[in-house]
């Protein structure tokens, strides 16, 4: 069981000191839910790791885009990594005046480039040559001066599954080391691009940090051949990137990063930034689900449950896995069960061959959905989206209500003739 999130006390599970079937009882299913402390403790123990180096956490913004949890991260101090205009706005939202926001991403549009530098971002992190151009242009027109990295795409294998795996050099991000000194030298030239800082990102849920190493390493020797051409940077940027474990997989300890960090970047004297999304929320979330029929076939037996996978599509997506907890009943089971969601396709599932013991009307706890759950949810299937809760010690309270019929159609409905 996960014992970082969940209590267990006699035959109830609770969060902090709520008990979450009272949860389900009142904000109805599926929901997710997130525990505040856990949250915090996830922040502290990162800054406290890091506590001897010059560091900026600038939290991954796609991992759980909530605009109470944002408010949460920035309350501790952290920053921002955005990947779009509408994450820049979220951010906005809740800090005004947020000056500690990097910019990612390969396809930044016109309009998103112009809202960034009218907020004055701290970097736009560099993808590609045009980028670079377009945001120079864009900077000349608004007379303002772009603060640019360039991600540096060096080629390491992160080790994890390969939609999420960017640093390898047939993916679309970041640039090979040798155009990235060329591009430098092109940024250096450019009236309006002030260069700020060298960026890497090289994949998600990594649980072997060893490839970080490689990262550093090519980090390093770009930095040092950067400053042989006189050009200086200020921050260091390593991306996101640390695994959780989801099914008691092994995790290199922090320490270990923090050791890396040490050996290779901390020489240069510059800020290091730090993009973490799924390691400070993933395992502080869970999604309730309840269990609506029991469907046993003499090949294959399934736990259907009101949640699907346009609510958590990890395991649709990526064969993730997710523990599922019975907060109703506690028994084991002999039988083996598919626990799958109402969709009309077979990829609809939550989790696969799990042994679970269930009724109609049990509530399930989907674990370790904090991270990239509700964030790739979608209305499939005319569902609207859930709610999302927050626990703090003995109350918990919604952070986003659920949808209804009304939000599902509110863009179309004015269009019927
Ligand atoms: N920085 C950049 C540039 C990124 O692209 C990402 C994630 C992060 C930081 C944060 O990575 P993290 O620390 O959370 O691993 N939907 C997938 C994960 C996609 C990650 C995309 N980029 C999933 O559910 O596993």
């Amino acid at each position: 069981m996960n014992k970082s999130l969940l209590r267990q006390e006699s035959s109830h599970y609770f969060i902090e000191d709520v008990k979450l079937t009272d949860i389900a009882q009142k904000f109805g299913t599926p929901a997710y839910v997130y525990s505040k402390k856990h949250i915090l403790d996830q922040i502290n123990f990162l800054q406290n790791a890091l506590s001897d180096i010059d560091h900026l956490i600038c939290f991954a913004v796609k991992a759980n885009s909530n605009l109470s949890i944002l408010k949460l991260f920035k309350e501790c101090g952290c920053g921002f990594d955005i990947v779009s205009g509408g994450e820049l706005q979220r951010v906005l939202t809740v800090d005004s005046l947020n000056s500690k926001i990097v910019f990612s991403g390969v396809g930044k549009s016109v309009s998103e480039i112009e809202m960034a530098l009218n907020n004055n971002i701290l970097a736009f992190n560099v993808e590609s040559e045009e980028e670079l151009f377009r945001i120079n242009d864009i900077s000349q027109r608004l007379s303002k001066i772009a603060k640019v990295s360039i991600r540096v795409n060096p080629n390491v294998d992160a080790k994890t599954h390969p939609y999420i795996s960017t640093g390898l050099k047939d993916n679309k991000f970041g640039i090979d080391e040798t155009s990235a000194i060329k591009l430098y030298k092109k940024a250096a030239k450019l009236d309006h691009i002030k260069i700020t800082g060298i960026d890497c990102h090289i994949g998600s849920q990594l649980t072997d940090l060893s490839p970080f190493e490689d990262a550093f390493i090519k980090l390093a020797s770009l930095i040092d051949e950067l400053e042989s051409n006189q050009i200086a940077v200020e921050h260091i940027d390593i991306g996101g990137g640390i695994g959780i474990s989801y099914n008691n997989e092994d995790i290199s300890p922090i320490d270990f990063y923090v050791q890396m960090i040490k050996k290779y970047l901390l020489k240069y004297n510059k800020k290091i930034i730090l993009e973490p999304g799924r390691f400070l929320i993933g395992k502080a979330g869970l999604m309730l689900t309840n269990v609506e029929y029991i469907k046993k076939s003499e090949h294959k037996n399934f736990v259907l449950v009101d949640a699907a996978m346009n609510d958590l599509m990890r395991p649709s997506l990526y064969n993730a896995f997710h523990e599922v907890i019975n907060l109703s009943n506690t028994q084991d089971s002999n039988d083996i069960f598919d626990i799958v969601g109402p969709i009309c396709e077979t990829g609809d599932f939550l989790a696969k061959d799990r042994n679970i013991k269930a009724n109609q009307g049990d509530i399930l706890a989907i674990m370790d959905a904090g991270a990239y759950g509700f964030s790739m949810s979608s209305n499939y299937n005319s569902r609207p989206r859930v709610p999302e809760i927050i626990v703090d010690k003995d109350e918990f309270y919604l952070i986003r209500e659920r949808e209804n019929f009304s939000d599902l159609i509110a863009h179309e409905e004015k269009f019927l003739k």
